[in-house]
């Protein structure tokens, strides 16, 4: 089987890694990939906007199976247009993805079919979003509706900062048209958590819990990233959490995408807040997160073509993913500056000085002549399997010293448990 992957991060990297494992596979692309990903696929130089290029190729190249990575083809309706010509594709059509897309589509979604989560208002006109300021407590969260690469949720303090962020959205549209509508919603207390899940014809299957550490600093402090670091399990999943998130949350999704008839085979990803009065949806994301992928990937024993496969044909099952009883980790090494501006090409040297259970997912990297160098804000990670969470992230410590480019930064309390 030739197979394709559509993106260019770890989740990418970690999703090639897998595939290319898989005796199914003769070959793997990836478009338009990375230094890293270079040494396991041959990386194909057409953007991801290209649609009408990524089509082409696949069917000039024979591709038997296309994996989507980001949210943003999957939005665009790139499942659409390939099915449509035939072609086998994993990710969500469009119609799915605007669970994603659109942040008032997903919270109409939530509230229609009694979702837990946070209460909210929606605007289209900017005046009135600030006239009905004093209807919130502070802190407060204003959202764009639309896509904005994980910039646009901002958390205000006060009226001043709310006032700011409506008029940066909606009269600056610092973020295009994504911000021509926003939201406002209450902030929710408590532990953020993350659940992927499969879902095959309509039915949720969860993988295995993972803990993302979104902020830039040790103890969260700093801006919010991409996340920075993470592991699996997260062991804030215990049996009666797992019960109440499948009752209250997942059959709930199921009900509602018959309901709105939203033919769902894919990933659905939950951003969660665990609250004093239970766990509630922060956002629905249609695609694996990451760096979630690259701590829950190596934990899949089973062959990730045979799960991709019967997800498309509706007969998955949660008895085909079998995970490893081990722990994975894995932590995020960035860019000066990161995650605001951030400086790129610088070389990275000391990766092949690593251990050998030591993983290297690149995030953000580019190869020429021979030579890698930096090309993004997260760059690598660095990732290790262990019997313990704390071995797992020693591994990790001991090995980040071998690796060295000008402006590394990484956090040093990833996955410390105290
Ligand atoms: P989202 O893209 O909606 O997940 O928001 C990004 C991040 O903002 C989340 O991971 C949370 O850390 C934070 N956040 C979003 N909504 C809320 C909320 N209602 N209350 C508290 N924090 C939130
Ligand atoms: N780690 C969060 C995300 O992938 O959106």
């Amino acid at each position: 089987m030739k197979v394709l992957v559509l993106g260019s991060g770890g989740r990418e990297h970690a999703l090639c890694w897998k595939i290319a494992k898989s005796p199914k596979v003769s070959k793997v692309y990836c478009a338009p990939g990375n230094g890293g990903i270079k040494e396991i696929a041959e990386n194909v130089d057409i953007s991801l906007e290209d649609m009408d290029g990524l089509l082409d190729f696949a069917i000039r190249e024979k591709i038997d199976l296309t994996v989507v990575g980001p949210e943003g083809p999957l939005v665009m309706g790139i499942v659409n247009r390939f099915s449509e010509k035939g072609l086998k594709i994993f990710g969500v059509n469009k119609k799915a993805a605007q669970l994603e897309g659109s942040k008032v589509y997903a919270k109409e979604f939530m509230e229609k079919y009694n979702i837990p989560t946070a209460k909210y208002r929606r605007y289209t006109d900017s005046e009135k979003a600030i006239e009905e300021l004093d209807m919130f407590n502070y802190p407060l969260v204003i959202k764009a509706d639309g896509l904005c690469l994980g910039k646009g949720v901002v958390i205000c303090n006060g009226k001043e900062e709310a006032i700011d962020s409506i008029n940066q959205m909606m009269e600056d549209k610092v973020f295009g048209s994504a911000g021509e509508t926003i939201i406002i919603e209450e902030f929710l207390e408590g532990v953020e958590a993350s659940l992927l899940c499969f879902i095959s014809n309509g039915k949720t299957i969860p993988m295995e819990s993972a803990k993302d550490y979104k902020q830039i600093f040790e103890g969260d402090e700093g801006p919010n990233t991409g996340g920075v670091g993470c592991y699996s399990p997260n062991p804030l999943f215990n049996p009666e959490l797992e019960r109440i998130i499948e009752e209250k949350i997942l059959k709930k999704v199921e009900i509602g995408l018959r309901g709105e008839r939203i033919d769902y085979n894919g990933i659905l990803f939950i951003g969660l807040m665990i609250t004093k009065d239970g766990p509630k949806v922060l956002e629905f994301n249609v695609r694996f997160g990451d760096p979630e992928t690259e701590v829950l990937i190596p934990r899949l024993k089973s062959d990730i073509i045979d799960i991709f496969e019967k997800t498309l044909e509706g007969s998955l099952l949660k008895e085909d993913l079998i995970w490893r009883d081990e722990k994975c980790v894995t932590v995020v090494a960035t860019s000066k500056g990161y995650p605001g501006k951030y400086e790129k090409g610088k070389e990275i040297r000391g990766l092949k000085d690593v251990d050998e259970d030591i993983i290297i997912f690149h995030n953000g990297t580019v190869e020429k002549e021979g030579r890698l160098y930096t090309n993004g804000g997260r760059v690598i990670s660095i990732t290790a399997l262990g019997d313990t969470l704390e071995e797992a992230r020693e591994k990790i410590y001991e090995n980040l010293n071998k690796i060295k480019f000008d402006g590394m930064y990484f956090r040093k309390d990833i996955a410390k448990i105290d």
